[in-house]
């Protein structure tokens, strides 16, 4: 027995190192044990990792010889994506960029599937399944809902909503506003 599992270690490690080798340059690959557990699995180690709260791991670190001068008032990096500063603002300016066709609306229902699925349910009513101990979400198909404007869902993702976390950390805009397509359709109206 003591034998078996210090050759499951040794191989666990071994397969780890291997992983972790192949590494792509993807920073989203699952790489070291996580990886190789993941590949023994059958497991695609490739595939985006869902972080819940993610505060600790995205914190701002300093590198050795970083510089820590604060930049002048007002300027912005350059890979910047700027916001509306309230979903007020949010609602009543940000246009969705993307068609309305089925490739988005398809791309919209798996990040949907991916990250809303466990508090909102699949039909976006609010009964996901972890509402028994998760505070429970609005239906977000109801009429008031149906009445928000796109920009208004696309902030609330980005951001969150009270308890709800923000999701912008997790997904690219595309991303976010092929979500709010998909919603339409949850709702049953297209705008
Ligand atoms: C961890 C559970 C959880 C996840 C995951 C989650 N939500 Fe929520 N969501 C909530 C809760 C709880 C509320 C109610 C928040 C409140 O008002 O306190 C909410 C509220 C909302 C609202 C209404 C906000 C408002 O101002 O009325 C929208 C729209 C929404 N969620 C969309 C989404 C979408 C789209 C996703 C996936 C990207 C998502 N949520 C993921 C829990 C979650």
């Amino acid at each position: 027995m003591k034998q078996r599992i210090k050759t499951m270690v040794t191989s666990l490690a071994l397969a780890g190192a291997t992983v972790s080798c192949m590494k792509s340059g993807n920073p989203v690959e699952h790489t070291g044990v996580t990886g190789a557990i993941t590949k023994l699995l059958g497991g695609d180690t490739s595939q985006t990792k869902v972080q819940y709260v993610p505060d600790m791991a995205d914190a701002p670190t300093m590198k050795p010889q970083e510089n820590f001068i604060e930049p002048p008032e007002g300027s912005v990096s350059n890979n910047a994506i700027l916001y509306p500063k309230t979903v007020e603002e949010a609602e009543a300016n940000l246009k969705n960029p993307l068609q309305n066709d089925p490739q988005v609306v398809a791309l919209g229902e798996k990040m949907f599937n991916t990250y809303c699925i466990p508090c909102h349910g699949a039909a976006a009513k609010g009964d996901g399944s972890i509402t028994d101990v998760y505070p429970k979400p609005p239906d977000i198909t109801s009429a008031a809902y149906q009445a928000r404007g796109d920009g208004f869902f696309f902030y609330r993702i980005t951001f969150g909503a009270n308890i709800m976390p923000g999701y912008g950390h997790a997904t690219a805009p595309h991303e976010r506003w092929a979500i709010v397509h998909y919603l339409r359709k949850l709702q049953g109206v297209s705008k």
